[in-house]
C-alpha cells in the first residue's frame, strides 16, 4: 500500500477540549478506487480534497454508501477497534442493495489498521473520548445516465469525538414522513436514506425536539426506529426493542446491547411495538425508560415522547437499564471490563512509514 504521510499534521493545533461531533479530522484518508471492474490498490493520504468532476455519478444519483464505527484507547495506549467485523459486514450489504461491487476484506481491513497506525495520536485516551471512522462508497464515474456506475471510490476518514447528543433528549413521534418502507433500502446504510429524514428532523428541531420517532411507511401505527438510532422501551422489568426489518437498520449497537442485556438477565423482546402499547404503557405507570442506541451516541436516554399534543414525561429511575447497559458497553469498549465476547481488536500499533 502506498503511504504518503502529512508534512502537515493538525494534531498540535486542534482543540481537543472541544470537538463538535464530526467537524474535526484526523490527518490521513484511506482511498480506493474501483475501474474496470476491480478494486485497486489501497493508497494512504493526508486528509483533504479529492477531484471530481460535475458528471460524477454520485451528485446525480446518491449512488453511496457508508459506515459508522468506533475506537478508544485504553490505559495502555492501545487502541480497540469495536466489531469491525460487523461493520465490514453490514458495508458491503448496503453495498450489494445500492448496486455497488463488494469491497474485499483485505482492502477494508489492511486500510483501517495502517491508517490507525498512523492517525493513532488522533485517539484520545481520556475518558469520553473516542475516534469515530467513517467509511464510505460512492458512485465516481463521470456520466449521468441514471444507471448504475461503473467506477466507485471507498475512503476511510476519521474524527476524534466526544458526545454527539447532551445527556438526554426528547422526541416526537412523525405520523406523516417516513424513513423507509418494506422492499425499500432502510436496513442499509445508505446515505439517501439520512438525506430524506433532514427535512422531516428540522422540522421536529424547529418544534424544539432533537430527533423524530420514525413509524412504520403503511399505518404509521408500528414503531420502528428513532432519529439515527434504534429505539429501546422498558415497559415493566421487560426490555422491548421494534425486530429488524428490511426497514429498519440493523444496529451494531443494536445488537450489542440485545446481548449485554440478556447477560444481565434483563428479559429482551424484538418485536412489533406498536404506538399505542407506548401510550397505555405510559397511562399505566409502566413504562419505565425509553432509550435510543447507536455508533454515535452509544446508549442514550429519551426523556420524554411527543404523541400528536400528548407529551409524555419519562422521569429517571434508580437502577436504570439504560445506564447499566451503557456502562457495560463503554467498559468492554474501553477496556475497562473484560471482553467475553471478542468484541474489541487491538489495532496494530505505529509502523514506522515513509
Ligand atoms: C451512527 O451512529 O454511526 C450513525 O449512523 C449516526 C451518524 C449518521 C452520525
Amino acid at each position: 500500500m502506498k503511504i504518503t504521510k502529512t508534512t502537515n499534521s493538525r494534531l498540535k493545533t486542534t482543540d481537543f477540549a472541544s470537538l463538535p461531533f464530526g467537524r474535526v479530522f484526523s490527518d490521513h484518508m484511506l482511498v480506493c478506487n474501483y475501474k474496470e471492474d476491480n478494486w485497486q490498490e489501497a493508497e494512504i493520504l493526508p486528509y483533504g480534497p479529492i477531484a471530481m468532476n460535475p458528471g460524477t455519478q454520485v451528485f446525480h444519483y446518491g449512488q453511496a454508501v457508508f459506515e459508522g464505527m468506533k475506537a478508544f484507547k485504553n490505559d495502555k495506549g492501545e487502541v480497540l477497534v469495536f466489531r469491525k467485523d460487523e461493520n465490514f459486514k453490514r458495508l458491503n450489504k448496503s453495498a450489494v442493495r445500492l448496486s455497488i461491487p463488494e469491497i474485499p476484506e483485505d482492502v477494508f481491513m489492511n486500510g483501517l489498521d495502517e491508517l490507525l497506525a498512523l492517525d493513532s495520536d488522533w485517539c484520545k485516551e481520556e475518558e469520553g473520548y473516542s475516534l469515530y471512522i467513517r467509511p464510505f462508497i460512492f458512485a465516481s464515474a463521470e456520466c449521468v445516465k441514471a444507471s448504475a456506475s461503473t467506477e466507485y471510490t471507498f475512503i476511510i476518514i476519521t474524527c476524534p469525538t466526544t458526545k454527539y447528543y447532551g445527556s438526554s433528549i426528547n422526541v416526537v413521534i412523525e405520523e406523516h414522513f417516513t424513513r423507509a418502507t418494506k422492499g425499500g433500502v432502510g436496513f442499509a446504510k445508505a446515505a439517501g436514506n439520512y438525506a430524506a429524514s433532514f427535512y422531516p428532523t428540522k422540522q421536529a428541531n424547529a418544534n424544539g425536539f432533537q430527533q423524530v420517532i420514525w413509524t412504520d411507511s403503511i399505518e404509521h401505527k408500528y414503531i420502528e426506529e428513532s432519529g439515527t438510532m434504534n429505539i429501546w422501551f422498558r415497559i415493566g422489568d421487560k426490555l422491548i426493542t421494534p425486530e429488524l426489518s428490511d426497514s429498519i437498520l440493523g444496529g451494531i449497537t443494536r445488537d450489542s446491547v440485545v446481548t449485554l442485556a440478556k447477560d444481565s438477565g434483563i428479559q429482551v423482546e424484538q418485536r412489533r411495538v406498536s404506538v399505542s402499547e407506548v401510550v397505555e404503557a405510559y397511562k399505566s405507570g409502566e413504562l419505565k425508560e425509553v432509550f435510543g442506541t447507536g455508533t454515535a451516541v452509544t446508549v442514550i436516554p429519551i426523556d420524554s415522547i411527543t404523541f400528536r399534543d400528548n407529551k409524555m414525561s419519562i422521569s429517571t429511575i434508580e437502577n436504570s437499564y439504560a445506564m447499566l447497559l451503557k456502562q457495560k458497553l463503554q467498559g468492554i469498549q474501553k477496556g475497562k471490563i473484560e471482553d467475553i465476547y471478542g468484541w474489541t481488536v487491538k489495532a496494530p500499533s505505529k509502523t514506522p512509514v515513509s
